[in-house]
């Protein structure tokens, strides 16, 4: 984070310590209850947010050497990622050009490319296709045609994005006009040394955004997490900032206001905060003292009260040694343990209260400028009404 930005945000935080306040927006937001429980808005959301919009799918550690490959079906479409021997990044619907048949399973490396489990039709890591066999039978097909069919990709910053849908092939805008400010933030941290540690996935009856909401206002912490989080991080005050459909928030540790110097505190920022930035439309990008969370939530199925969160940790050391694994390993069971036991238990509830038909609307206060930044974002992405722009002061 740049030098400025740290400044600033440090004389909002003060700001609010003094005041026993915390980020507002202009205006208290309301979203119908169908946002979360109605199976045509999640339609509307698989086929626009999980195939037109830039879907964060790994850091570059995962992905760091010629062959390299992973696939995803998380977004409702089959992916396959893979580094190409020139150092690029290529992306691919992992489906056979024959009959469909995913080409890759899981992730690993692959230098000699890709070969089909069902006929074993074979194609080199750009995707073209290399060999048929039993050719005779496919006498007048032009093989140009038979190549694994490409999507967009951008990687930049240690991150790597792809774009579900083949018809969108180039991207049609670049990362940089996608983040905004958020670009040269990005920019200044260093991402790209860092290591994958472990993914682990819950399933949670929810629906995906409201495992997003989870993160993003630090109001209920006091309340729902008595004893794991409020110890250690203030309730109602953080700081929030959004930067086109993406946002920032920072809550507040408990040792921030124990620092007198301005200076400590912007050389020590990462150990006083955490960063939640809002990646949209479907990750949060938590940057914590040491490491890197990352969890992205996807639909599960045709089903609004059913989600997957997938949970990505990373470390800027490589993890070596027994202590080190154990230490890493409590820590992400810690995350997990968390989110399950306290936010994920109530939120399952919450569901079903919103599947009842009960409440017609979800309100959204001005101390929860995090939650309308994010909803009005999606409701812009959709077109739907309530896309206004949210205005935090
Ligand atoms: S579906 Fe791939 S070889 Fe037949
Ligand atoms: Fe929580």
């Amino acid at each position: 984070m740049q030098t400025k930005t740290r400044q600033n945000l440090i004389t909002q935080i003060r700001g609010y310590s003094v005041n026993g306040t915390t980020a507002m927006s202009d205006a208290v937001f309301t979203n119908p209850v169908t946002a979360y429980a109605s199976s045509e808005r999640l339609q509307l959301e698989k086929q626009t947010l999980f195939r037109d919009y830039p879907i964060l799918m790994a850091m570059s550690c995962q992905l760091a050497n010629a062959g390299d490959y992973l696939t995803e079906d998380f977004s409702g479409t089959p992916l396959l990622l893979v580094r190409q021997k020139n150092g690029d990044l290529s992306g691919f619907i992992n489906a056979c050009a024959h009959r469909g048949a995913p080409v890759a399973q899981g992730a690993g490396t692959r230098g000699s490319g890709f070969t089909c489990p069902y006929h074993a039709w074979s194609y080199e890591l750009d995707g073209r296709l290399r060999n048929i066999p039993g050719e005779e039978g496919f006498t007048c097909i032009n093989r140009d045609d038979y190549g694994l069919k490409p999507i967009p990709v951008i990687e930049k910053y240690g991150m790597v994005w792809a774009i579900p849908n083949p018809s969108i092939n180039p991207a049609p805008v670049d990362i940089d006009t996608y983040l905004g400010d958020l670009a040269a933030e990005y920019a200044s941290y260093e991402f790209a040394g860092y290591h994958h540690f472990a993914t682990q996935i819950l399933e949670p009856k929810i629906n995906w955004k409201m495992a997003v909401d989870g993160f993003l206002e630090s109001y209920h912490l006091s309340v729902l997490h008595p004893k794991t989080v409020s110890p250690l991080y203030f309730t109602n005050r953080s700081t929030a900032d959004g930067f086109n459909l993406n946002h920032r928030m920072v809550a507040v540790r408990k040792s921030f206001d124990k620092v007198d110097e301005d200076a400590e505190l912007e050389k020590d920022f990462l150990l006083h905060t955490n960063i939640l930035y809002t990646l949209f439309p479907n990750t949060m990008f938590v940057y914590q003292r040491d490491h890197l969370e990352i969890w992205r939530m996807f639909p599960d199925g045709d089903d609004p009260s059913r989600c997957k969160m997938v949970l990505s940790m990373y470390t800027p050391e490589a993890v070596t040694g027994d202590s080190a694994q154990r230490h890493w390993e409590n820590n992400l069971r810690l995350a997990l343990d968390t989110v399950e036991a306290e936010d994920l238990m109530l939120g399952e509830k919450i569901q079903r209260g919103y599947q009842s038909g009960a409440q017609e609307f979800v309100t959204y206060g001005r101390n929860e400028p995090a939650l309308a930044h994010f909803h009005a974002s999606l409701n812009k992405a959709l077109s739907l009404e309530g896309s206004i722009e949210v205005k935090i002061g």
